[in-house]
């Protein structure tokens, strides 16, 4: 039987309310979103880096520059040398392109997916996490953690990088109306801490009962890469 999308989002977001990370670029259980100032450094550190890594770095650029104006009349050389160690550099230069963006129209984010998606260094999963946590708005946000959360859930089998057309579909039907800012990052932080790549904890899973990749017996199957 497939579950229902909102069995899933209810049981997945009370999951998150109990055990969602302690994270600094969040707000505390039943506080306003966060700053999408903070929101939008957190994600552009995040990508290809971990949470772990990233903490640091964003203490640091906060106590330094406090929000996007700030960032946005530092000089470069400082910036980039704030930013050494987190690597890709391309993301360092677009990260202060993006700020001096937003500070010429006043130091406002946009709020919608679209006009996000315009400001230079925000991909799909940038303007859509950015979109939805920040500014509530209902996004599909998929990155490799909800990726595979999704493809054991629903047993996707179509291999990576065309698998993804699947998992993007079924993570559009599961996303809520409401509050998809929480739903994402508690795709995300299930991901990272329970339906892990090697030996999933599924005794410890909100949706053990509903994934199908689990009732097969062999959840670490999914997401199917193609062969090399
Ligand atoms: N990885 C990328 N963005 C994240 C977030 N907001 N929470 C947890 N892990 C993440």
């Amino acid at each position: 039987m497939e579950a229902s999308s909102d069995t899933i989002s209810r049981k997945l977001l009370n999951w998150y309310d109990a055990h969602a990370r302690d994270l600094p670029w969040r707000a505390r259980p039943g506080a306003p979103a966060p700053e999408p100032y903070r929101v939008w450094l957190s994600e552009v550190m995040l990508q290809q880096t971990t949470v772990a890594a990233v903490k640091d770095y964003f203490a640091e650029f906060t106590r330094r520059w406090p929000d996007v104006s700030a960032l946005a009349a530092a000089p470069d050389e400082e910036v980039m040398a704030a930013w050494a160690g987190l690597g890709y550099y391309a993301r360092a230069r677009n990260l202060l392109a993006c700020a001096r963006e937003v500070a010429a129209r006043g130091g406002r984010f946009p709020d919608s997916e679209e006009e996000l998606r315009a400001l230079p260094g925000l991909g799909a999963y940038t303007a859509a996490a950015v979109a939805a946590i920040a500014f509530g708005r209902r996004a599909v946000v998929v990155d490799a953690n909800v990726e595979r959360v999704v493809a054991r859930l629903f047993a996707l089998d179509t291999p990576l990088p065309g698998g993804r057309t699947a998992i993007r579909e079924k993570a559009d039907a599961i996303t809520p109306e409401r509050r998809s800012g929480d739903f994402a990052q508690a795709m995300m932080d299930l991901g990272a801490t329970v339906c892990t790549s090697r030996a999933p904890r599924c005794l410890l899973c909100p949706l053990s009962a509903e994934c199908e990749g689990r009732a097969l017996g062999e959840p670490e199957r999914f997401p199917v890469k193609a062969p090399k």
